[in-house]
């Protein structure tokens, strides 16, 4: 047994062990993709770096396989256009734009999506191949699409898939349009493994009634919900969210607008009425992202704020010396009194995790709900 062999083995135990893999046939699929083939170079967060600096390691690095079948994301790309193999000195800061996914989230996602043979599989975000070539072992070449934004990554995952001994359709291109040649319900399956702020369109008819959509659900809040949608009629479906954490990088067309700095300027002040930080927890980020689905969240402890990309509102929090909290709000979006009611709404349904959560959508639009459907609700950015 080679080492390759040896440490793809141990991987796909430990993720057997762990309940990430309890499908035998995707299990097989784990044992027979050799990982490596797909993440060459990589980048590696340096601990404790802020903002978060990358370090490259290349394959004559020590450890680099046992890095390759660690259970980990290994970012391939930042900003859109940096590779591991541009940076000659050091480290370097910027936002992962493409990797090879944990395996045990893709596995995970794989076997969720409840795709068996036969089905037709379109996945959006080929990135390294990786999950592709995974989906190819389980599905068959030909029952599968799947489509990459970024040519060279594109290329790069085309070679990865062909030397692993698959041929699945490689589209590069937009995903968020779909399968440019797929028609009304051409697909029983959509993955997708980078984030959307809504559900586009093309999707929900590609995919053909009893069949499924997962995404992730994202924004410029940083909150993410996994959903599982199932259609019932063209362009119109309805699920609920997965348990756990899962987080991908957003589509490329639906990341926030560049902006200058923000300048804080004097608005309205009055108390706030919850605690500023629960919109940095993972659920309570989510339930911001939702009530204020334009603005962007930054800021430190106890100091959160929300800066409206479309209209230049602002919202600011702030500590009072002796408790409770204070708000300054401007511009025409009261962006934290959305926020303030939708946690308010959250922490009266028992501040369920996302999993609490579901999605109806319609062509007149897409609304995530709490408990039920005729729970406390949000319309997506459409
Ligand atoms: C997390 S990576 C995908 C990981 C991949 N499934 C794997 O296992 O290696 C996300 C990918 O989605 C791609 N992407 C972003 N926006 C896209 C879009 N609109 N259409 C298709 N791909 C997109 C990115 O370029 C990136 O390569």
């Amino acid at each position: 047994m080679s080492t390759s062999d040896r440490l793809r083995a141990a991987l796909v135990d430990g993720l057997t062990g762990d309940d990430a893999i309890s499908d035998p046939a995707w299990r097989a699929a784990a044992l027979a993709v050799p990982r490596e083939l797909f993440v060459g170079s990589f980048f590696v967060p340096v601990p404790g770096s802020n903002p978060t600096a990358y370090r490259p390691v290349h394959r004559t690095d020590p450890g680099w396989l046992r890095q390759v079948y660690a259970n980990e994301t290994l970012i391939t790309q930042l900003d859109g256009h940096v590779r591991p193999e541009d940076v000659t000195g050091g480290t370097v800061t910027g936002t992962p734009s493409s990797s090879s996914t944990l395996p045990s989230l893709v596995l995970g996602m794989w076997q969720q999506l409840d795709a068996v043979a036969g089905h037709r599989v379109l996945e959006i975000g080929t990135g390294t191949g990786y999950s592709t070539a995974l989906g190819a072992h389980r599905l068959g070449d030909a029952n599968l699409t799947s489509i990459e934004y970024d040519p060279l990554v594109a290329e790069r995952a085309a070679a990865a898939i062909g030397a692993a001994g698959f041929a699945p359709r490689l589209v590069v291109g937009d995903g968020l349009i779909g399968d440019p040649d797929g028609g009304e319900g051409a697909y029983d399956r959509l993955i997708a493994t980078c984030a959307v702020r809504y559900l586009p369109p093309g999707w929900l008819h590609q995919v053909k009634p009893g069949g499924v959509i997962l995404a992730t659900l994202s924004g410029w809040g940083f909150g993410f919900g996994l959903v599982r949608l199932v259609l019932t009629a063209p362009g119109e479906g309805t699920g609920r969210f997965m348990p756990g954490w899962t987080s991908f990088m957003i589509a490329r067309p639906h990341d926030r607008p560049p902006r200058q700095s923000i300048s804080l300027l004097p608005g309205d002040e009055r108390p706030s009425r919850i605690d500023p930080e629960v919109i940095s927890t993972w659920t309570g980020s989510w339930v911001a992202q939702l009530a204020a689905p334009s603005a962007e969240r930054m800021g430190a402890v106890g100091h959160q704020i929300l800066w409206d990309v479309a209209t230049g509102s602002q919202a600011r929090t702030a500590p009072v010396p002796g408790g409770g909290w204070t708000v300054v709000q401007r511009g025409p979006l009261r962006l934290w009194d959305q926020v303030e009611s939708a946690v308010e709404a959250w922490q009266r349904a028992g501040e369920p995790h996302q999993e609490g959560f579901g999605l109806t959508v319609s062509p007149t639009g897409q609304r995530v709900w709490i408990g039920s459907e005729d729970g406390p609700g949000w319309n997506l950015p459409i």
